[in-house]
């Protein structure tokens, strides 16, 4: 398999074939998921809660970001490399710029931002010096706070409307992926048909065009909790790198997630 970059992914989208995403936050699992076929890697700032015990994303720091970057980077030979820039670190666009320097500077060829339409000038800032971004709607996991919980995002109707108004707006700033967590399927479908850009959903049905999962999530070694929208890969196979085909398998049939997984 070639590298894959953001053009792969939009001719995935464009031929209809579904995109896997898995985290990973070092090398030697970074390498598995790779030799297994995974099409992108996150290392997202779930490696707070997942890698650090912390009860959210909020604690983890740019320098965390950039070091477990440079760890997944050194085992990756294809998939494309999203790094997630984390609480604060883009709260405004030279704070943004000089962050997602840091994260390209350790072998991202992606960084991953929350929110909707207040990031349009920072998604342009970044795209226009030579930044590729990946926005992120529904559940935003740094905005706990404001969220009130870990909550399903866009089941009132104008809160739907706001994320499909926000998801055109991110692409029509630049960005070239957008993530979309725990929102209804059909939201999650609505959102999908109505971009030219790949969506990867987690918690937001099975037509988005890609699928993530946290990977402590899809192998079942997340500390005594499995959230709704995944799935033990590892209870099926006991093996990592068959997990890992596994879930590669059951997104491009269309087997996974199942109606188990999603939220209405
Ligand atoms: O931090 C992360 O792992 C994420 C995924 C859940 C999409 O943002």
């Amino acid at each position: 398999m070639a590298k894959i970059t953001t053009a792969s992914l939009l001719n995935m989208k464009q031929q209809g074939e579904k995109i896997s995403t898995i985290t990973a936050y070092d090398a030697s699992f970074a390498k598995l998921f790779d030799q297994a076929g995974i099409h992108a890697i996150l290392i997202g700032d779930s490696l707070g809660m997942v890698l650090q015990g912390q009860d959210s994303t909020l604690p983890v720091t740019i320098e965390d970001m950039a070091y477990h970057t440079r760890c997944v980077k050194r085992g990756v030979e294809e998939p494309l490399i999203i790094a997630d820039m984390p609480f604060m670190s883009y709260a405004n666009e030279e704070q943004a710029l000089a962050n997602a320097a840091l994260l390209m500077q350790a072998g991202a060829s992606m960084v991953k931002i929350e929110g909707g339409a207040w990031l349009n000038g920072t998604i342009t800032a970044l795209v226009e010096r030579g930044v590729p971004v990946c926005a992120h709607l529904g559940l935003t996991p740094q905005s706990v706070n404001i969220l009130g919980g870990f909550k399903v995002q866009g089941r009132d109707d104008n809160k739907a409307q706001q994320m499909i108004a926000d998801a055109k707006a991110l692409e029509a700033a630049g960005a070239q992926l957008l993530v979309l967590e725990c929102i209804p399927a059909s939201l999650g479908k609505a959102i999908s048909q109505a971009l030219t850009i790949p969506t990867i959903g987690i918690g937001a049905g099975k037509d988005t065009d890609g699928q993530i999962l946290v990977m402590h999530d899809a192998l079942g070694i997340a500390c005594n909790y499995m959230p709704k929208f995944s799935r033990n890969f590892l209870k099926d196979t006991g093996d990592i790198k068959k997990a890992i085909e596994l879930y590669i398998s059951e997104v491009s049939q269309g087997n996974f997630p199942g109606d188990e997984h999603i939220f209405k």
